[in-house]
């Protein structure tokens, strides 16, 4: 277990905004978690953050606390038969190594996940999507601890209430629940989803069922390679807001004062608008706030050009969202996690 005091957390987001915490431990098992609420955290009554990779965090000062980096390592297959195959991996592993190891084992439904960044545990989190898939699609189980009683839970996909971006751990368990290991169902024989247009685009001239597990990985990496920078070429946390979802009616008010408006419908006479689109149409794509501003081929993307501080992504945001509100009343929501 690795216990620093006064740390930089420059490394440990992918903004690398220059913060420090008061304490920083690094816990490798479930057993070593424990003995830190049980020895520093319940008796001084501290502050934590539970942290992976810091992928889809932005630090805004220093933490006042103690910031608890989850190592949790190991993938093992649990159950299988023909079909299917259920793999329990610790929260601490990275997510596309787990994506990989699956690829290469011919086990179908994380595929289009491929190269998001981040750790297995933070995963569930916000329900990680990309190419039309998501989590959800493919969970059984989260287990972790809870920190009101220091006791093992598990919490099946049902409990854990998954959504667009959402689920109980950033609501009803935020700060109470802390995963170590997620359990995932495979297929065997899977078949691609190409239901995402940039997919299906690319494989246009190729037969479905000449389509492999591994030329699916590919694709996918190679089209968020087009389209979002590097965290380590260039500091940001994917998108800054979630994508609005707004009623039929918002929709067509919109649509008929902005015929090139782009939008997805999501049943129930609901319908996505992307931000991407909002902010650019906005006029504030390529817009900086001093190091920070909206990345040039993605304006739903905040990057930090250099020595950005997280107050200044932050202003940005709150002009981004100030300025959609007044252009076409939207009210954008952060999908990033703003401490
Ligand atoms: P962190 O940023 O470290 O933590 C995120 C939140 O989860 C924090 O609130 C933290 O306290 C909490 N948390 C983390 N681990 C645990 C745990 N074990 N138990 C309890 N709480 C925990 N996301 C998508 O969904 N789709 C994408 O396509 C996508 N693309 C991205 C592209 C780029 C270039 C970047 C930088 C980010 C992208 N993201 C995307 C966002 C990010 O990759 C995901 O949200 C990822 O799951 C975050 O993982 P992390 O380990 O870095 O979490
Ligand atoms: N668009 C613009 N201008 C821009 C950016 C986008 O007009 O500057 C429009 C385009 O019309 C484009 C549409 O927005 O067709 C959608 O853009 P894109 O395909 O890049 O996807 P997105 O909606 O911006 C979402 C997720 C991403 C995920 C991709 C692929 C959210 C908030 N973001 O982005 O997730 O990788 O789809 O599925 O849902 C993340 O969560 O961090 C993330 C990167």
């Amino acid at each position: 277990m690795i216990r620093e005091t006064g740390f930089s957390l420059k490394k440990y987001n992918t903004f690398g905004v220059d913060v420090k915490t008061d304490v920083f431990i690094e816990f490798t098992s479930l057993a070593e978690l424990k003995d830190i609420f049980e020895n520093e955290l319940l008796n001084k009554n501290q502050n934590f953050l539970v942290l992976g990779e810091g992928s889809n965090i932005l630090f805004t000062k220093n933490f006042n606390g103690y910031v608890l980096k989850n190592s949790i390592k190991g993938v093992k297959i649990i159950s299988e038969d023909k079909d299917s195959v259920e793999i329990k991996a610790g929260a601490g592993e990275h997510w596309d190594d787990l994506v990989n190891y699956c690829v290469e084992q011919n086990y179908w439904g994380i595929e289009n996940l491929s190269l998001i960044p981040g750790t297995v545990g933070a995963a569930p989190i916000q329900n990680i999507g990309a190419y039309g898939a998501e989590l959800k699609d493919v969970l059984v189980a989260v287990e972790g601890l809870s920190v009101a009683e220091l006791k093992e839970m598990r919490i099946s996909r049902e409990e854990a209430k998954l959504a667009y971006r959402n689920s109980i751990f950033k609501n009803e368990l935020k700060n109470k629940f802390i995963i170590t290991h997620v359990i995932l169902q495979l297929n065997k024989k899977g078949k691609p989803n190409l239901s995402y247009s940039g997919l299906s685009n690319y494989f246009k001239n190729t037969p479905v069922d000449k389509i492999d597990i591994g030329q699916i990985r590919k694709a996918v990496i190679e089209i968020r390679r087009s389209k979002l920078p590097d965290p380590a070429q260039l500091g940001n946390a994917g998108s800054f807001f979630k994508n609005p979802v707004v009623s039929d009616s918002i929709y067509n008010k919109l649509k008929s004062k902005y015929s090139n408006i782009v939008a997805f419908p999501v049943g129930d006479n609901r319908w996505k608008i992307p931000a991407g689109w909002l902010i650019e149409n906005a006029g504030l794509k390529g817009i900086k706030i001093g190091d920070a501003g909206t990345y040039e081929k993605q304006a739903l993307v905040i990057v930090n050009y250099g020595k950005s501080t997280g107050k200044e992504i932050l202003e940005l945001a709150k002009l981004i969202q100030k300025t959609v509100k007044e252009k076409f009343n939207i009210e954008l929501e952060p999908e990033v996690n703003i401490i």
